[in-house]
C-alpha cells in the first residue's frame, strides 16, 4: 500500500476542516433562533411597562368632568406584509382624578355607539342596546355586556389610552387576536 502523496494529504485536511466550518455554521444558525427568543423573552419582562403602544388623547386637563367626550383615532393594522389603518373613536369621561375610556365599538355586533345628552346614555342603533355615562347596559340592550373599557395612563399631563378589539356577543370582555 502506498503512502498518500502530499497533495492528497492536504486535500484531505482542508475538506476535515471544511466541514468543520460548516457544521459550526449550522449549528450556530439553528441555536440562534433559541437563543434570540430566549434573551428576548428575558428583555421583554423587564421592559413590558414601555412595549405598549400609548396613543394620546390631548392634554389631560381638557376634559370636562363628568361630560362624554368623543376622541377620534387612526390605528395602524399589520397583518403580514399588508398596512392598513382604521379610524376608531374613543370616549371619555372624567371622574375626578380619575377617567373612564371606552372603545365606541358596540360590544354586541360592532357598530358605533353614540353619546344622547338629552337621555344621558350611549346608544347603538343598529339593535336598540343603550348603556350607562360609566358604560353599564341599560335593561334591554342587545349587548351580553357593558362598553369594553381600555387601558389609561396620564404622562406628561396627557390622557393616553392603549387601543384593543374586543369579541363580541360575549358576556365579558376578550381581547380579539
Ligand atoms: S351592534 Fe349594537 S346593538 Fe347590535
Amino acid at each position: 500500500m502506498s503512502d498518500l502523496s502530499e497533495v492528497d494529504k492536504t486535500k484531505r485536511l482542508f475538506m476535515g476542516l471544511g466541514s468543520i466550518v460548516i457544521g459550526a455554521g449550522i449549528g450556530g444558525a439553528l441555536a440562534y433562533p433559541i437563543f434570540q427568543f430566549a434573551v428576548g423573552n428575558a428583555l421583554k419582562t423587564a421592559d413590558d411597562g414601555d412595549s405598549k403602544d400609548w396613543i394620546d388623547l390631548g392634554s389631560a386637563s381638557e376634559f370636562e368632568e363628568g361630560k362624554p367626550t368623543a376622541k377620534k383615532i387612526t390605528i395602524e393594522i399589520r397583518d403580514g406584509w399588508v398596512k392598513s389603518s382604521s379610524d376608531e373613536t374613543i370616549w371619555v369621561v372624567k371622574k375626578g382624578n380619575e377617567f373612564l375610556t371606552f372603545t365606541a365599538t358596540c360590544p354586541h355586533l360592532g357598530c358605533k355607539v353614540n353619546w344622547v345628552p338629552e337621555r344621558s346614555e350611549y346608544f347603538c342603533p343598529c339593535h336598540n342596546s343603550a348603556f350607562e355615562v360609566t358604560g353599564e347596559k341599560k335593561p334591554g340592550a342587545a349587548s351580553a355586556r357593558g362598553l369594553d373599557t381600555l387601558e389609561y395612563r396620564v404622562s406628561d399631563g396627557k390622557l393616553q389610552v392603549v387601543f384593543q378589539k374586543f369579541k363580541n356577543l360575549l358576556p365579558t370582555k376578550e381581547v380579539f387576536s
